[in-house]
């Protein structure tokens, strides 16, 4: 994937259409102010078209002004980029929909975002100055806001030119049902965008969202390589992965990523470094054989890395499901 390389891309139910590799722009750590314009800048020098941000993330003036100054140099044109911004979860009440969507293209300073999606399908109770509002004792103040109202909000976005395309994330099948049969729907969910790698396949989910025509994003699919918890298997060491990249000569990285994007799965990998962000595009000049794609979904254990176990008793957690 290099400057002026055709893009991969998925069609999505709306007549649009998204690359099948996004660059993740979130991350855990707090970043100097100018890091994340640094990156994505390189991001799109390399050839990211599909920029993955959020309201949540706190960095979309950055990734507005690398895209900006990207489009001024003449790298890229604005039609050229597929940014995908995200609605929180202290905004899912009706009204509250829109102001959201206009404080991330204030921050950007763009006129529309490619793709706006319900970042979780759990509420909380809306608070300007804080992302996750809680008590005096710290527990989060819940908010059990109808998902269905909050994607009628969605759609008015969408009519009003503020986004081309809208979707969820972290759905599970009977919340996507839930919006899909509601009697009077404009626009199904473009996408689910959910975590999604060989120790978290989501086999079922995936094969539930093609019987809908809805594209599944997978996010941390390195299985999240960053964080500093013992108990997580580490993906990237995974032998059997080791073994089939050494074959390929290719990483473990590449693999899992080449992995997805052959069974049709949207992947956003993020990196700021310019090697591991480069490394990740090149995942399009080999192919995986099917007894190799089994052997990779052979490693699936359903593990999560991102449980959101503070939400556990939220009444629209979406993992107590199966899928
Ligand atoms: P860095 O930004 O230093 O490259 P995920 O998308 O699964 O959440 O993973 C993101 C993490 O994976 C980031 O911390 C990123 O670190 C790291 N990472 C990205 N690409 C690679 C790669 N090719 N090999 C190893 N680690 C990677």
């Amino acid at each position: 994937m290099s400057e002026g390389t055709e893009q991969h891309c998925l069609p999505l139910s709306d007549g649009n259409r998204i690359p099948i590799l996004g660059l993740g722009t979130s991350s855990p750590d707090q970043l100097d102010k100018g890091v994340t314009v640094k990156a994505v800048k390189t991001g799109i020098e390399i050839g990211y078209r599909h920029l993955d941000g959020a309201f949540m993330y706190g960095n979309e003036d950055e990734v507005g002004e690398a895209i900006r100054a990207k489009i001024a140099d003449g790298t890229v044109k604005r039609e050229d980029i597929f940014y995908t911004s995200k609605l929180w979860m202290t905004y899912l009440s009706p009204a509250l929909v829109r102001a959201c969507l206009e404080t991330t293209l204030k921050s950007l300073k763009l006129d529309y975002v490619d793709l706006y999606l319900i970042h979780w399908p759990m509420g909380l109770k809306p608070s300007e100055k804080d992302l996750f509002p809680a008590d005096a004792s710290g527990k989060l103040l819940q908010d059990d806001v109808d998902i269905c109202a909050t994607w009628a909000a969605m759609e008015s976005c969408k009519d009003a030119g503020l986004v081309r395309s809208i979707g969820v994330s972290n759905f599970n099948r009977s919340q996507l049902e839930m919006i899909l049969n509601v009697p009077k729907l404009k626009y199904k969910p473009v996408c689910n965008q959910v975590e999604c790698h060989p120790y978290l396949n989501q086999d079922k989910l995936l094969k539930y969202c093609k019987s809908k025509n809805i594209v599944l994003v997978g996010y941390s699919p390195l299985g999240k390589p960053n964080l500093r918890n013992l108990s997580n298997p580490i993906l990237l060491n995974d032998p059997e992965l080791k073994k089939i990249g050494e074959k390929h000569h290719k990483t473990p990285a590449q693999i899992v990523l080449r992995y997805q994007v052959q069974r049709g799965v949207v992947v956003i990998p993020k990196s700021f470094n310019p090697e591991r962000m480069k490394q990740n595009t090149e995942i399009f000049d080999f192919q995986l054989t099917d007894e190799e794609m089994k052997a990779i979904d052979g490693r699936n254990r359903n593990w999560r890395y991102i449980p959101m176990k503070e939400f556990v008793d939220h009444p629209k957690y979406p993992f107590h499901d199966e899928y």
